[in-house]
């Protein structure tokens, strides 16, 4: 029997069915500004336990609640005047805080793995909006792709990776980042970073006009997601190289590298970079090529999180 797809162009029809099926506790894909998300009723534990089951994901591992507005984050979380600051900066947009639950918050505890902090976020994307608004219900959504392989940035890649698990994937072009979001810790003394994202450390600091603390190998314990390997490509992923092997893929960041097979950004940008990062590594995960070899990255601003999803990726499974 053909194969039907449940891919959808978003207009009002497929943004209402979306909205439909996420009170009904099925589970949506849906575009953000960072990388595709797998959505259901955060409020509800049956619809949450859907998204772990067709993600695979070991359920001790807390999701990002997304939000339409700042208010409806008012409901669900302790927001202090250092997180409202933020909030005004950089909401819509990739910068998760993990805040304080309310004691009222209307949250599965699944959603939280049973955690007393909540990660949470505004997405900068008009599907993701208006679906969230339409759904009338904060939206708990990890990366719409099975736990452990590469993060999908085209609606695409979601059907590749999830197939039929998954009742609506709405289209809404590649993703602008392409990494996914900052996560800040704000629950504790000091503003931690835990996962470095689309929201660079130097814009953060710059915002509070001091430093934060980086999450490190502390902050693999805090946010569990963190598996040392993660983002993996079945093939070997070898980093820190300038040239490939007959057979092996080049992936190549920055001018000077003629044979690469892919180049992330030829001119060296790093915003660039970030948005192709996940589609090129799946496109090199597949034959002709056994191992891809990656040029170094700059370590700074968006070059973090892209050093960071390479390093897991690379990381023995
Ligand atoms: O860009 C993104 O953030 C994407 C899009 C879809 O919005 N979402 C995403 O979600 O990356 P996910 O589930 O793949 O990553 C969630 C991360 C995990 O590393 C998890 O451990 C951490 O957030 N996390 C969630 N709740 C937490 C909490 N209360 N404390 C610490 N870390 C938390
Ligand atoms: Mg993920």
């Amino acid at each position: 029997m053909p194969h039907e797809s449940i891919i959808e162009p978003v207009d009002d029809t497929s943004l209402d069915l979306g909205a439909q099926l996420l009170a009904q506790g099925k589970v949506v894909a849906f575009p953000t500004e960072t990388v595709y998300g797998l959505g259901a009723d955060a409020t509800s534990d049956q619809a949450v336990a859907a998204i772990y089951r067709v993600k695979n994901r070991p359920t001790f591992n807390p999701l990002i609640i997304h939000v339409a507005q700042p208010a409806q984050a008012r409901k669900l979380v302790e927001i202090d005047p250092l997180a409202q600051t933020l909030i005004d900066l950089f909401w819509p947009g990739p910068l998760t805080l993990v805040l304080p639950r309310r004691a009222d918050s209307p949250l599965s505890l699944l959603a939280s793995a049973g955690l007393d902090t909540i990660a949470i976020r505004m997405p900068d994307h008009p599907v993701a909006l208006a679906l969230i608004a339409r759904a009338d219900r904060p939206i708990a959504a990890p990366s719409a792709n099975r736990s452990g392989s590469i993060s999908p940035t085209t609606a695409l890649h979601v059907e590749q990776s999830l197939g039929n698990d998954v009742d609506l994937i709405l289209d809404g072009g590649p993703c602008r980042v392409g990494v996914e979001s900052t996560i800040l810790d704000l629950s504790g003394q000091t503003p931690t970073l835990l996962r470095p994202g689309g929201i660079s450390v130097e814009q953060i600091e710059l915002a509070l006009g001091r430093p934060i603390a980086l999450g490190g190998n502390d902050g693999a314990v805090k946010a569990p997601g963190m598996l040392a390997s993660h983002y993996a490509p079945t093939r070997l992923l070898r980093l820190n190289q300038s040239s490939a092997q007959p057979g092996e893929a080049l992936l190549a960041f920055g001018p000077g590298f003629p044979d690469a097979t892919l180049n992330l950004s030829a001119s060296g940008d790093l915003t660039e970079a970030a948005a192709h990062l996940f589609a090129m590594m799946r496109e090199l995960d597949s034959p002709p090529y056994t191992v891809i070899n990656v040029t170094p990255i700059p370590e700074h601003r968006l070059g973090r999180a892209i050093n960071d999803r390479l390093r897991r990726a690379a990381a023995p499974k």
